[in-house]
């Protein structure tokens, strides 16, 4: 199977390499601002130079295309609504039109923000989107014409990401904000007012290698089943490391000055995923046990 990965150095990016590997997949990648330490075949390419995908398309000959690549900075996307537009709304379906042409298929990555956050239930696929941030409205409208355009396409949905980005070989996001100040001994405001689900980026790229394997196609919420705060992760980390859990201190998202608004409750449903793969996603300590080591040691 060969494997192209666009986003090779994003946090997901690196994981979907990494994963590919392991498998024993021929893997090749692009990459945007930085080129990752990965000893496969790279090129650089901008998701603005939508059109010249082809060309890339045509030196590496994939089975399978995973666009890990996108404007993933929320509040960026709000003060710059045009660029996101083009790279989350206009890219992805450029991106899958030009693999069907070459008979290649393709996988994209979408987010929770999707949602409005006003529902007090986890979201199944089937749940109507209705973001309420650019970002998400960019999101969908990538996810949109990547269907429109590619049927057969795979589109999935995650949501906080956070995980150690497999080209660095470091714990990025959240996670690392959250164990570096408890490392310090300095407080730690968490949200208390905010529900997501948690993926886990190297659960999330074996699980998206799997979906492949399965011939799945069509939308399907990839996140592991807690649906938790920010503060309860921390908690979770807190305890997994060691550290002293009094440093957690109870936020508000009211508190922060953001120029993106943010779903209060983006849990995402992943009954879909588990029975097309016939196992369960995992809870969010299992996916914190499972890096254990980068909580414990650094
Ligand atoms: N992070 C989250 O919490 C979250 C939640 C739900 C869904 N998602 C989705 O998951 C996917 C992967 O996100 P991630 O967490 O891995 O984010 P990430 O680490 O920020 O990776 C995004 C990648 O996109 C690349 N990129 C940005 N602008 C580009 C451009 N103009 N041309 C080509 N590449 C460009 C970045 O490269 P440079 O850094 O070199 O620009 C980076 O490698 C995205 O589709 C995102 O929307 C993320």
């Amino acid at each position: 199977m060969r494997l192209l990965v666009v986003g090779a150095n994003g946090l997901l990016g690196s994981n979907v390499v990494r994963a590919g590997q392991r498998r024993g997949w021929d893997v090749c990648g692009t990459y945007h601002s930085m080129r990752p330490d990965f000893e496969i075949p790279l090129v650089q390419f901008d998701l603005q130079a939508y059109d010249e995908f082809e060309a890339i398309l045509a030196e590496f000959e994939p089975d399978v295309v995973v666009n890990c690549a996108a404007m993933t900075d929320v509040d960026g996307c709000e003060t710059d609504p045009e660029t996101a537009r083009v790279l989350n709304g206009d890219a992805p379906g450029a991106l899958a039109a030009q693999c069907v042409s070459h008979d290649v298929q393709f996988v994209h990555v979408s987010t929770d923000y999707v949602f409005d956050g006003t529902a007090r239930d986890p979201y199944p696929e089937t749940a109507d989107p209705n973001p309420v941030q650019v970002y998400g409205e960019s999101k969908l409208a990538g996810e949109r014409a990547v269907r429109e355009t590619a049927p057969a396409a795979l589109v999935a949905r995650l949501s906080f990401v956070w995980g150690i980005h497999r080209s660095r070989n470091e714990l990025t996001g959240f996670p690392a904000w959250v164990r570096g100040q408890l490392q310090d001994g300095d407080e730690v405001p968490l949200f208390t007012d905010q529900w997501l689900t948690p993926t886990r980026a190297g659960q999330a790229a074996d699980v998206l290698l799997d979906l492949i394997d399965h011939d799945a196609s069509g939308l399907v919420h990839v996140a592991c089943t807690s649906c938790v705060t920010p503060y309860e992760f921390g908690e979770v980390i807190a305890e997994v490391g060691g550290y002293d859990a009094e440093l957690l201190g109870a936020g508000s998202m009211d508190d922060v000055d953001r120029d993106a608004t943010r779903p209060a409750h983006s849990c995402l449903d992943v009954s879909r995923v588990e029975s097309t793969l016939e196992r369960a996603q995992p809870t969010l300590q299992e996916d914190v046990d499972a890096v254990r080591e980068t909580f414990e040691s650094a």
